[in-house]
């Protein structure tokens, strides 16, 4: 996929603006705090609807202003699209060809795969973290899995507040029990399909790009126990089991105690896990052979090459590890947006930004 153009409107520090952009590198260079990160933002923001950096999309207006907006021109592998992203009374707009469209149709439509130095927090944060992540990469190339999500989440809130107030004899509860139990397996299942494979492309990068001599592995760690080569009858089938088991546990407590929603995602560096033992460096190349592994993923899953976000490229390796994956991007057929405080020896095409403007060399 590439985006060839973008305008926004009160979107941060930027001044309003019209851009157009090479399929190849982007590279945003300039002093701290003029811009850089917006601009990216901005890209992420409209492709995806959300931010990198915030929950509270209030944030991305301009201060003093109370709205905002983005659009830009993408083309996949088929045809060129339009798409907008607006904010406006804390509410969001979602436009694709010219057409309004909820959040859910218009997610996944531009795959965008970012890399910022807030990542480092899929490893060291809560599992909260790590599965909104692989959730919401999973939904990037499967639409369904984003309803199925919503689905449970509801579910759990309505199981859980059966179990608060001890309600659980009413004849619904069965209903909605089935329910959990049905949105519940089907995540689980969908979340260890995807590791699976995730996995093997995590460590052959982690291999090509960093370190050769060290495995790195993803474990689905699921609250049920053991569930590799399951079936998605017999996870099922075990999520009862363990349902009836905790049952009386869970209403003593009120809340639910298995599911998805326990669920971690690990990353073990040669056997011990990343996140007690890994170097703050490892667990960068980790995460930076993540987001390769999630280009190629969705490449296996649709068929399209996603735009790759990075921010702040020069923070985060040494001269020659930056470099190396310098090279190695430079190589790859892929559109990249990075940012910097200086210009880099590399083939680009150069913004220079500074004071929220943005100009082409
Ligand atoms: N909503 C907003 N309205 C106006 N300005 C904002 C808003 N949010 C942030 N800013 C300002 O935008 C400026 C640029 O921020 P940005 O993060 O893009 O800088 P940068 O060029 O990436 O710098 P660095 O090299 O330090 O990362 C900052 O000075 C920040 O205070
Ligand atoms: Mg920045």
């Amino acid at each position: 996929m590439v985006i060839s153009e973008i305008n926004y409107i009160n979107f941060r520090n930027l001044l309003d603006f019209s851009l157009n952009f090479s399929p190849k590198i982007n590279l945003l260079y300039g002093k701290n705090g003029q811009g850089k990160t917006n601009l990216l933002e901005a890209l992420y923001f409209v492709g995806t609807g959300k931010s990198f950096k915030t929950k509270k999309a209030i944030e991305t207006i301009k201060y003093g202003k109370t709205k905002c907006g983005a659009f830009a021109t993408y083309k996949d592998s088929i045809s060129e699209k339009k798409i907008i992203v607006k904010l406006l009374d804390g509410k969001k707009e979602f436009s694709y060809n010219g057409k309004k469209t909820s959040y859910d149709e218009f997610y996944g439509k531009l795959n965008i795969v970012s890399y910022i130095p807030e990542d480092v927090a899929i490893i060291n944060n809560s599992p909260n973290i790590r599965r909104d992540f692989f959730d919401g990469e999973i939904a990037q190339s499967d639409p369904d899995f984003f309803q199925c999500v919503k689905k449970f989440n509801h579910l759990l809130k309505i199981r859980n507040k059966y179990l608060k107030d001890k309600t659980y004899r009413n004849d619904e509860f069965q209903i909605y029990q089935a329910e959990f139990i049905k949105y519940g397996a089907k995540i689980m299942k969908t979340r260890l399909d995807y590791v699976k494979v995730l996995s093997s492309l995590l460590s052959l990068n982690y291999r090509k790009l960093f370190d050769n001599t060290k495995e790195l592995e993803l474990i689905y760690n699921c609250s049920l126990g053991s569930i590799k080569k399951k079936s998605l009858n017999e996870i099922e089938t075990l999520f009862k089991d363990s349902m009836n088991k905790n049952f009386y546990q869970e209403i003593k407590l009120g809340f639910s105690l298995a599911g998805p929603q326990k669920d971690d995602f690990l990353f073990f560096l040669n056997n011990y896990d990343a996140k007690g033992n890994a170097s703050q460096g490892e667990k960068k190349s980790i995460i930076f052979s993540l987001k390769m592994a999630e280009i190629d993923m969705i490449l296996r899953n649709k068929k399209e090459i996603p735009v790759l976000i990075i921010d702040d490229i020069t923070s985060y390796f040494d001269n020659s590890r930056l470099y190396r994956l310098l090279e190695y991007l430079e190589k790859r057929n892929i559109q990249i947006f990075m940012s910097s405080i200086e210009k880099l020896k590399i083939s680009s095409s150069n913004f220079y930004v500074e004071n929220g403007e943005i100009t082409y060399e």
